[in-house]
């Protein structure tokens, strides 16, 4: 099995320090930034905009993972590439057509992922693996950080690595929202091999051995 990569999610981080948050969970052993972009339409909260990807850029070396939870994801997508994202993923709910948009986001030159929302079903995602990076499976409600994990969008996680797996893909799968040592072992074990976390790694002081904690968790099961 690849690496399990973890991906903090700076929604949680104190934001009138961002460069101190992001070397410390550098130094933690975070292997991507989670960047949440919201634009207060598709889901009731608002964010990061390109500005704040571009001052990130200039502070860390690592990928940066750009989650558009945003309405006409293909209007801003150029803003953000251009601000230095390294991937960009947008929800198949705000795209029309979802292959249109994907192919446009990889006229980006960027990795390109899809998300899905809860009530979505997996199968709108199924078809389009064989032209993705990455599928993020939201595991809470879009829109804030905090909430609790939801088990019952596991099958969902299991359902694309069986469709990868049967098409010989190397997609990525990523679950976001409540992520902890617990519920990261129950990704993991699904088929869930990117671990957003935003809480449980920003809510503890020592964000070492928050992060630390996840590592471990999953550490046994791979
Ligand atoms: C929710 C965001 C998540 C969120 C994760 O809409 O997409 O990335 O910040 O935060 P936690 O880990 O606190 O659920
Ligand atoms: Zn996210």
């Amino acid at each position: 099995m690849r690496k399990v990569l973890i991906a903090p999610s700076i929604l949680s981080a104190d934001f009138s320090n961002l460069a101190g948050e992001i070397r410390e969970i550098e130094t933690a052993g975070a292997d991507w930034i989670h960047v949440d972009v919201m634009d207060g339409h598709f889901v009731p909260n608002l964010t990061i905009g390109p500005v704040v990807v571009d001052s990130i850029r200039g502070a860390t070396v690592l990928p940066l993972d750009v989650h558009l939870m945003i309405t006409d994801p293909e209007k801003y997508a150029p803003a953000f590439a251009e601000a230095g994202a390294d991937s960009l993923t947008f929800h198949c709910e705000a795209a029309a057509d979802p292959v249109k948009t994907l192919r446009f986001f990889r006229s980006l030159k960027k990795g390109v992922g899809v998300s899905l929302r809860p009530r979505t079903p997996v199968e709108k995602v199924l078809p389009l693996l064989p032209e993705l990076d990455l599928v993020l499976v939201m595991t809470v409600e879009p829109g804030f950080g905090g909430q609790k994990f939801m088990p019952d969008m596991l099958p969902k996680v299991a359902a694309v690595r069986k469709e990868a797996l049967a098409k010989g893909l190397k997609i990525r799968i990523e679950v976001d929202g409540g992520i902890n040592p617990e519920t990261a072992a129950l990704a993991v074990r699904e088929g869930a091999d990117v671990l957003v976390a935003g809480n449980s790694i920003f809510g503890d002081r020592d964000r070492k051995r928050s992060l630390a904690a996840i590592r471990n968790s999953i550490d046994k099961i791979t």
